[in-house]
């Protein structure tokens, strides 16, 4: 494809200038809404641009930092390279960027780490200010100047209709064929004017392939040719093929029980190594014919739609090793059919999620032997990544999952404790916990019967008899019997980790 082809209107082709012309556009103290999801489709020249801007305006002892609103995480060229110009005074809705990751642990960046699903109506209720610039990756413009969207969406729709300045960054590199891959509802309102989203099947299409947006408000584009993040999974170890082997076992039977059908539900599976291990395990079981209404496409659905076991995925981004990333595009017209890319507001609706009856599975940094999870916090306190999807999927699924190994960080800490130090998921909200040691299946379970299952079946031998100890004389001297507990003690193995370097005495 040509670049005339790329930019197919001559109006908006006139505006092309260079990253460093379009960063000009963005002043000190506003707030930026970029694209970007989980390392997919965010910008990767102007941030940059930005980013030197920034540099320069610091080293001429003036003060240049900007609000940065995303989709969700996105890559070095935009976190990492702002971060590092320390020209990120307020962050949302998410993080996994190690250099903002530590600038927000140090307490110089503010950061709101929201529900994925929640951010663009609370940027149309008006709650997080006003929105003066856009930056959105594009694959391309239509000669009607229809927008088309790269390898993720997230946000897009709302931070176009929203800002005042829009910059978009045309980047040649992504595939001309994800053309008709995306379905951008256009039918959102405010209460008390909301309608219900009228998506009844993980393949329904709602809305329709491009985004919109007022010529009048692009004050430029730039173009580019650079690759998404694309950062390489780990190959499952022992711990990821074990909670795999037991998700596996818990499908079986909930099949056979008659309270699955053979087909499953929709899956949803979450960010990182342990997630992509379980999907790689579907590839050997005996389910056929599935959906996927979920957040991101990961190598592993890539290769659950390849082998045919996955009938189509719905999503709001790609989140692909480099590997997975060239198999897609050397094969993009074979999966587009297969692959819907939606809003995250679509693609993570609790509406949608509640009707479709989704098998929500996600990683954990810890977890109670209540069954109270946390997805964010080490010790309480330093910030993992953020909550994401997990929440807008785990309160509304079918069945919510939440997996991880039974320690971390070489068995010095426990995943599984008394109490946890932070919590992003109520008790209500978990039914299924797997590690590699067993599978806690909680439904329908009081406290204190999920306690006995929890530490029975899911912590790990160093640390299992600790948490009987600690829970046989909970059960004597606590204050109440409903979820037995020793407030002096319940963060003790915290602390411990904190002054000693392990949770093991
Ligand atoms: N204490 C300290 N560190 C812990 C920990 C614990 N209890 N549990 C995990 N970690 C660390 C690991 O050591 C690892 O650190 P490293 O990168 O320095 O090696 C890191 O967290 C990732 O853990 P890993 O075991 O590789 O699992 P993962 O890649 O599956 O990630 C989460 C697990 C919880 C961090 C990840 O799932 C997450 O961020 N979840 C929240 C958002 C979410 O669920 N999104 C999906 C919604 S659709």
């Amino acid at each position: 494809m040509t670049d005339q082809q790329r930019i197919g209107s001559d109006a908006l082709r006139a505006k092309v200038m260079s990253a460093d012309d379009a960063a000009a556009f963005i002043t000190p103290g506003s707030t930026v809404g970029m694209s970007g999801f989980t390392g997919s489709g965010y910008p990767k020249a102007v941030p940059l641009a930005l980013a030197a801007r920034m540099d320069r305006a610091h080293a001429a002892g003036d003060r240049f930092r900007v609000k940065v609103w995303t989709g969700a995480s996105t890559g070095p060229e935009l976190d990492g390279a702002l971060a590092q110009a320390d020209g990120v005074e307020f962050r949302l809705p998410y993080n996994s960027d190690p250099i903002a990751r530590e600038k927000i642990n140090r307490g110089e960046m503010e950061y709101f780490d929201m529900h994925l699903s929640q951010v663009a109506p609370m940027a149309w209720q008006g709650f997080l200010g006003p929105l003066d610039t856009a930056v959105v990756e594009i694959s391309g413009i239509r000669p009607d100047g229809g927008l088309i969207p790269s390898s993720s969406v997230g946000n897009n729709k709302t931070w176009l209709d929203r800002a005042e300045k829009v910059i978009l960054e045309v980047n040649r590199w992504q595939n001309p064929a994800l053309e008709g891959m995306h379905d951008i509802y256009y039918g959102t309102a405010l209460p008390p004017n909301r309608k219900p989203i009228p998506l009844v099947r993980a393949d329904d299409r709602i809305g329709e392939p491009y985004f919109r947006c007022d010529p009048s408000k692009i004050v430029a584009i730039v173009e580019t040719d650079s690759p998404d993040r694309n950062l390489p999974f780990a190959k499952p170890d022992a711990a990821a093929l074990g909670i795999a082997g037991h998700l596996l076992e818990f499908f079986r039977h909930e099949v056979k029980k008659g309270r699955l059908p053979a087909e499953l539900l929709p899956l949803q599976s979450g960010v990182g190594n342990v997630a992509n291990a379980v999907l790689t395990g579907l590839l050997d079981g005996p389910f056929e014919n599935m959906t996927a209404y979920t957040e991101v496409i990961q190598d592993g659905m890539l290769d659950l739609l390849a082998a045919g076991k996955l009938r189509m995925a719905s999503a709001t981004a790609f989140s692909l090793s480099p590997e997975a990333a060239t198999r897609i595009n050397a094969e993009m017209a074979s999966f587009r059919d297969k692959m819907i890319l939606r809003p995250q507001e679509i693609s993570n609706h609790p509406e949608v999620i509640r009707r479709l009856g989704c098998l929500a599975m996600n990683g954990l940094i810890e977890a109670d032997i209540y069954g109270n999870v946390n997805s964010t916090h080490v010790m309480g306190s330093r910030i993992q990544n953020g909550i994401g999807g997990s929440g807008d999927f785990a309160r509304n699924a079918y069945v919510s999952i939440f997996m991880t190994p039974s320690t971390a960080k070489g068995g010095k800490i426990s995943a599984i404790v008394p109490q946890a130090s932070h919590v992003d998921h109520i008790t209500q909200d978990v039914q299924v916990i797997v590690t590699e040691q067993g599978l806690a299946d909680l439904r329908g379970l009081s406290p204190k019967q999920r306690a006995e299952v929890i530490i029975a079946n899911c912590a790990h031998p160093n640390y299992r008899p600790m948490l009987e100890d600690y829970y046989r004389r909970a059960r004597q001297g606590s204050y109440g019997q409903q979820s037995p507990c020793l407030p002096g003690e319940a963060l003790s193995w915290h602390q411990r980790f904190i002054e000693t370097g392990s949770m093991l005495p």
